[in-house]
């Protein structure tokens, strides 16, 4: 079987100033110099790229940025695109959290053409995929997760392909405290990787790293990573906190 390295994310939605994120990577990147057994991203708003970039310059850690635009450049008020990202550093974007899908009315359709131009770009998109509680009461987990994956993924050509991360990312999950338990986590990671599979074949499904976001904390995370599927995880709340964060990082 393929080992996967492992990734660790932290969404810092919208908290931290450029100056609290710098205060941040100060105490956190000594807290992690020596994981080398991991990937470690930070996710701050657009107006703290530069201050983590600057900060984070020798260190071990890299930069996402949250959302990206799909056109290049043009009259798109409030909008950032590919370019401005790799510009400004960063090496991956997060793509269809929950809380753009659902408090911005992101579609599949959007989160297709932003995974398409961030890989122009030369980003890695975090391509995030999860169902609400209403839908997993209602039975239809497989159906949303088969709709998210193919609508935004779909006819990416291997090459495309092999760039992505999948977040795994139950929206009832999401900064309710309530993580999912591993089990459930894993059947919804191996589902992703079913279709992966389907998609790709078994070389890419085996490669393709699949993150468990949802209320990670430094006590939850042993038990996901556990999982055959797991390969890392999304972190919100517990990223704002250097050594809460440093310990998901670290949890072994
Ligand atoms: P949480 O957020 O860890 O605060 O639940 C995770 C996310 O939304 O990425």
């Amino acid at each position: 079987m393929a080992t996967r390295r492992p990734f660790f994310a932290g969404n810092w939605k919208m908290f931290k100033t450029g100056g609290q994120a710098a205060e941040f990577v100060r105490d956190f990147a000594p807290l992690v110099k020596n994981s080398d057994h991991c990937d470690i991203v930070l996710a701050p708003p657009f107006t703290a790229l530069e201050a983590v970039r600057t900060a984070m310059e020798g260190t071990n850690i890299e930069l996402a940025a949250q959302n990206v635009h799909w056109e290049k450049e043009g009259a798109e008020t409030g909008e950032v695109s590919g370019s401005m990202l790799v510009a400004a550093g960063c090496r991956y974007v997060i793509i269809g959290h929950s809380e753009r899908r659902h408090h911005f009315g992101e579609s599949d359709e959007a989160v297709h053409k932003k995974v398409k131009a961030s890989l122009e770009e030369g980003l890695l998109p975090i391509v995030c995929v999860g169902e609400t509680l209403s839908e997993r009461e209602s039975d239809e987990t497989q159906k949303i997760l088969e709709r998210q994956f193919n609508g935004g993924l779909a006819g990416l050509t291997p090459s495309e392909f092999s760039r992505i991360i999948i977040a795994y990312e139950p929206v009832w999950a999401i900064g309710t405290g309530k993580t999912a338990t591993p089990e459930t986590a894993e059947e919804a990671h191996a589902l992703l990787r079913g279709l992966t599979r389907k998609a790709q074949g078994e070389p890419m499904a085996e490669r393709l790293r699949i993150l468990y976001g949802g209320s990670v904390k430094p006590d939850s995370v042993s038990g996901l990573m556990a999982q055959v599927d797991i390969d890392g995880a999304l972190v919100g709340g517990a990223s704002l906190k250097p050594d809460s964060f440093a310990a998901i990082v670290n949890h072994r």
